[in-house]
C-alpha cells in the first residue's frame, strides 16, 4: 500500500469512527426518556388509521341515535370498586390509584411544628379539602389524644413525622381523596346518567364514547397499559330484547363498514339476582369436589368468583371445566325468556352468533346478555369486543332502580391491529401537491396559491425557505408527491404554473384555473 492508499484508508477509518460515534450519541439521546411501559405512541401513517375508525363508529353510532358522551379520565375509586366490583382482577390488582392530596400540607409534619400541623388537618377537615370521613375523623381526634402526650417531648423525637406518616396509614387517614385512572367507562357513563338526572330525557339514553381507559396488565401483543376503547351504553326503563339485539346490530354494521373480516359473536345469559346466586353455589359446590385437580387461581376463584373459573385458559383444566353444571340449565323463567327472545331478534336482524356458555365477563356488572366479538390475528388477545346487560348497576351506584342499561366497549388498539394483519385499511401517503417555489417575488405567489389550492382540499407542502431546484424536487420525491407545481421567474412572467407529475415526469404549463381543473383530474 502505497502513502497515497494510507492516507485514504485512515480518512475512511476516521470516517467511520465518526459516524459510530454520532450513531452512539443519537442512540444514548433517544434512550434518555421513553414511554412508559405498556404505554405507546400511535404515530403516522397509524393514526389516519384510528381516526377513519373513530370516525366510521360516529358516523354508524349516529345513524342508530346514539350521542356522545366526553368523560374525565380520573374517576373515585369506590366508583369502580362499586360498579366493577372490589374482588375483580381489573380493581384489586390493575387500577391506577393515587391520593389527590391538598396541596395546602405536606404529607408529613416538619420536625417541631407537630401541633400546628395537627391544627391545620383541623382546619382543612373543616373546610372540605382533606376528606371528613368516618376514618379520618376519627385518627384526627387520635392525633389530638396523641398529641397531648407527645407534644412536649416532640422536639426530642426526630422521627416522629414518620411515626405520624405511619399512623395515618394505620387508621386509613387520607389527605385527600382516592382517585384512579378509569379502566373502563361504563361506570363513568352511568354516574353521569345519575348525576345529570338523565333519566328524565325521553326515551332510552343512547351514549357513546372514545377515548384512553387505563389497566396495570401484563404487556403483550393486544395488550397494554393504556389502551383505547370505543363504547356505547343504552340506558333507559326498557329491557326489551330488542335493544340488546340492535346494540350488537350497530357494532357488527361498524365492522362490516370497516371491512373486519373474521368476527365472530359469541352470547351468552349469566342470569340475574334471581337465578344466578343459586347456580354459583351448585358451581362452587362442584368445583369443591374437584378442588385439587385445579391450579391455583382457580382454587382460589371457588372462595370469591366461582362463575370466573369458567374463564380459564389453562390446558389441564379445560376437561374438567366442560363437565361443570351449565347456567343455560339453571336460568329462572323470565331469563330464559329473555335470552330466547334476544336470540330470536338476532336472527331477525340475519346476524350469526355462537352460544358460548362459558362466557362469564370479568367486571361484577353484568346479568343475563353477555356477548363478546373474537377477530383474527390477534393470538391470544383476540377479544375485539366485549359488552352485556347490567341492569341493576343504575340503583347500585344510587340512581333510580327502574333503569336498565346494556352496552359494549371494542377496544380500538385490538380493532385496528386486526384490520392491519388483514392488510384493510392502510392510508395511503396523502401529500397531493409540492409546491416549489424559487426566487422572493415566487414566494409570495406561492402563499396564495397554496392557500387557495389548501381551501379547495388539496393536502400542500410549501417549504419555508427556498432550496436548490434539484433538492427541491428531491425532497417532493421523498415526500411522496403526487405532483410538484414549480413558480419561478419564468412562470410568473408568463402567468402560468408548472406541473410536473412526478411518478411519470408528465409536465405541463398552465394557468391557475387549468391548475386547478388539473389537480382534480389527477385526484379523481
Ligand atoms: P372489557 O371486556 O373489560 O369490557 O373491555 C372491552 C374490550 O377492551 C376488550 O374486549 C378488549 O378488546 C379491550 N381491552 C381490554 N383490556 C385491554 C388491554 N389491556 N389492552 C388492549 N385492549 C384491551 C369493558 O370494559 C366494559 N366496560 C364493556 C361494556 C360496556 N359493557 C357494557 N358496556
Amino acid at each position: 500500500m502505497n502513502e497515497h492508499d494510507q492516507e485514504k484508508a485512515r480518512a475512511i477509518e476516521e470516517s467511520r469512527r465518526l459516524r459510530q460515534e454520532k450513531k452512539a450519541a443519537a442512540i444514548e439521546r433517544s434512550h434518555q426518556f421513553r414511554a412508559i411501559k405498556g404505554l405507546r405512541d400511535i404515530l403516522p401513517p397509524e393514526s389516519a388509521q384510528w381516526s377513519r375508525v373513530e370516525q366510521t363508529a360516529r358516523e354508524v353510532f349516529g345513524t342508530f341515535g346514539f350521542a356522545e358522551i366526553r368523560l374525565p379520565v380520573l374517576e373515585a375509586t369506590n366508583l369502580f370498586a362499586r360498579s366493577v366490583g372490589q374482588e375483580t382482577d381489573i380493581v384489586s390488582k390493575e387500577m391506577y390509584t393515587f391520593i389527590d392530596r391538598t396541596t395546602e400540607l405536606r404529607p408529613e409534619p416538619p420536625i417541631g411544628e407537630m401541633p400546628s400541623y395537627v391544627e391545620e388537618i383541623g382546619r382543612l377537615m373543616e373546610s372540605g379539602s382533606i376528606p371528613g370521613t368516618e376514618p379520618n375523623r376519627a385518627t384526627f381526634k387520635y392525633l389530638i389524644a396523641l398529641g397531648k402526650e407527645i407534644f412536649p417531648i416532640e422536639e426530642k423525637l426526630s422521627e416522629l413525622g414518620k411515626l405520624t406518616e405511619y399512623l395515618f396509614q394505620l387508621h386509613g387517614f387520607q389527605l385527600g381523596d382516592s382517585v384512579s385512572l378509569r379502566p373502563e367507562a361504563t361506570a363513568s357513563v352511568v354516574r353521569a346518567y345519575i348525576q345529570h338526572g338523565m333519566q328524565t330525557l325521553p326515551g332510552n339514553v343512547k351514549l357513546y364514547y372514545m377515548g384512553p381507559m387505563f389497566r396495570r396488565e401484563r404487556p403483550q401483543k393486544g395488550r397494554y397499559r393504556q389502551f383505547y376503547q370505543i363504547g356505547a351504553e343504552v340506558l333507559g326503563t326498557s329491557d326489551a330484547p330488542g335493544i340488546d339485539a340492535e346494540v350488537i346490530e350497530m357494532l357488527m354494521r361498524l365492522f362490516e363498514r370497516l371491512k373486519l373480516k373474521g368476527a365472530v359473536l359469541n352470547i351468552n345469559s349469566i342470569g340475574d339476582k334471581n337465578c344466578r346466586p343459586a347456580y354459583v353455589e351448585t358451581l362452587r359446590a362442584e368445583l369443591q369436589k374437584v378442588r385439587e385437580q385445579l391450579g391455583a387461581d382457580s382454587q382460589r376463584r371457588i372462595e370469591t368468583n366461582p362463575l370466573r373459573v369458567l374463564d380459564s385458559k389453562l390446558e389441564h383444566e379445560q376437561a374438567i371445566i366442560e363437565k361443570l353444571p351449565r347456567i343455560a340449565d339453571h336460568l329462572c323463567d323470565a331469563c330464559r325468556a329473555h335470552y330466547a327472545e334476544v336470540k330470536r331478534q338476532l336472527d331477525l336482524r340475519g346476524i350469526a352468533y355462537q352460544e358460548n356458555w362459558r362466557l362469564v365477563r370479568g367486571l361484577d356488572y353484568y346479568m343475563r346478555t353477555t356477548f363478546e366479538i373474537t377477530a383474527t390475528g390477534l393470538g391470544s388477545q383476540n377479544a375485539v369486543c366485549g359488552g352485556g346487560r347490567y341492569d341493576g348497576l343504575v340503583e347500585l351506584l344510587g340512581g333510580p332502580a327502574t333503569t336498565k342499561g346494556i352496552g359494549f366497549a371494542i377496544g380500538t388498539d385490538r380493532l385496528v391491529l386486526s384490520l392491519q394483519e388483514m392488510g384493510e385499511g392502510a392510508t395511503p401517503g396523502g401529500l397531493d401537491i409540492y409546491l416549489a417555489w424559487f426566487g422572493p417575488a415566487a414566494q409570495s405567489a406561492a402563499i396564495g396559491l397554496a392557500r387557495r389550492l389548501r381551501d379547495a382540499g388539496f393536502v400542500v407542502e410549501l417549504p419555508a425557505v427556498e432550496m436548490k431546484f434539484g433538492k427541491s424536487l428531491g425532497l417532493a420525491d421523498r415526500l411522496k408527491a403526487r405532483n410538484a407545481v414549480i413558480v419561478g421567474d419564468e412562470e410568473l412572467a408568463a402567468g402560468t404554473f408548472t406541473v410536473k407529475r412526478l411518478s411519470d415526469g408528465t409536465q405541463k404549463k398552465l394557468n391557475e384555473s387549468e391548475l386547478f381543473e388539473y389537480l382534480r383530474g389527477e385526484r379523481a
